[in-house]
């Protein structure tokens, strides 16, 4: 079951980081959704190692085929199988590795856990399982444009280490805007700073963390169920599953401590057609359910792991070893990140719909 996401939208994802494929099975999508690889390939183009100089060196195309689940460019009900094809694959760069986990790696837990693992990259650990997410988070999100018509759900990096994005103004963020620079931040003097630290830290053969914010906005009133599936909890569930997340707020977060509750309400007030609320604290959910405003959250990404930096470290038998990392790895993973939380998020969401619509 831990490879499974979901209640009635249920994603599976398959594949190890140097195997031959990588994928998913998405079982409940909606019959009679216009769906083809076109509307996968440009999530997963975001999503791609091998994009900038800022990214991975590893060089995959990461193209799409639909397995299963469509025809004639409509999809059926049945399971759609997506599979993409590992090319890159160096499983000799880690030969080195085998006999000693990688600090802040899933190496040694994976071997606690069952008695062996992938022999390199992570395996199943490594962000290479994402891709079935992202694929399946792409017709996640097509099915709620399809049913709820002008829906947006905008990730940006909103910190690198220790440089932080302005408040960035929710109703002109689009992911063009969100594109247009390398590190994925739409304040453009910040995205330079954020740049130069990236490639210090590269240069340094060391790495970066920080901060993502996502803004989902055109939903209805009444996602999420009340007590153990609220909306938050859900997302929150979605967003700690991605490999390096160790952080999750939700609307004011850890800062709404810091306010008295007359600040901190969220007063409603009548909005073309419906009861809005004239600010945002709450995050867009109340009780666990869509109040109809924007759905805001932020998640904290850890630097990764994975560093050409020598690291003392003992081996598998205890030996003491001086880590140097080969491999080809991401000097900070948050402009990468970005549709993966965006695709998170509307596997939550479109969940959280259909179980809406039959409320379960
Ligand atoms: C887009 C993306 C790319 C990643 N690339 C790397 C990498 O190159 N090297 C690395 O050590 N970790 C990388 N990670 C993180 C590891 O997969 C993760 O730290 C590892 O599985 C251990 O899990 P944990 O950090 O959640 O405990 C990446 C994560 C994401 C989201």
């Amino acid at each position: 079951m831990s490879s499974t996401f979901g209640t009635l939208f249920r994603t599976t994802t398959f594949g190890e980081s140097h195997g031959k494929a990588v994928g998913a099975i998405v079982d409940g999508c909606p019959a009679n959704l216009p769906l083809t690889e076109a509307d996968i390939q440009p999530q997963l183009n975001r999503r791609r190692p091998g994009q900038s100089a800022l990214t991975t060196p590893r060089d995959e195309a990461d193209q799409v085929i639909i397995l299963s689940g469509t025809e004639n460019g409509v999809t059926l009900g049945t399971p759609i199988g997506l599979m993409v094809n590992n090319r890159d694959q160096r499983p000799g760069d880690y030969g080195d590795m085998a006999a000693v986990p990688r600090p802040s790696h899933a190496d040694y837990t994976y071997l606690m856990k069952y008695g062996v693992k992938a022999s390199s990259g992570g395996g199943r650990a490594s962000a290479r399982e994402t891709i079935g997410r992202v694929a399946a988070g792409a017709i996640a999100e097509k099915w709620l444009k399809t049913r709820f018509g002008e829906i947006s759900i905008v990730a940006y990096v909103s910190s690198v280490g220790k440089i932080s994005a302005p408040e960035i103004a929710f109703e002109t963020l689009t992911r063009e805007r969100v594109d247009e620079n390398l590190v994925r931040c739409p304040d453009a003097e910040t995205a330079r700073r954020m740049i130069a630290a990236i490639e210090k830290a590269r240069d340094e053969k060391d790495s970066l963390g920080g901060t993502i914010t996502c803004i989902c906005r055109g939903l209805p009133a009444g996602l999420g169920e009340p007590v153990f599936d609220k909306l938050e909890a859900r997302l929150a569930q979605a967003m700690l599953s991605i490999p390096a997340v160790k952080g999750f707020e939700i609307g004011s977060g850890f800062s709404g401590t810091l306010m008295r509750g007359s600040q901190h309400n969220d007063a409603f007030i009548q909005k073309s057609g419906r009861l809005g609320t004239k600010t945002n604290y709450s995050g867009g959910v109340q009780g666990g359910i869509s109040n109809g405003e924007p759905v805001v959250f932020r998640i904290a990404i850890k630097p990764v792991a994975t560093i050409g930096l020598a690291q003392e470290t003992v081996s598998l038998d205890g030996s003491p070893v001086t880590l140097e990392a080969k491999g080809r790895h991401d000097p900070c993973v948050l402009p990468r990140a970005i549709p993966i939380v965006e695709s998170m998020a509307s596997l939550v969401l479109a969940d959280a719909a259909l179980c809406q619509e039959y409320r379960l």
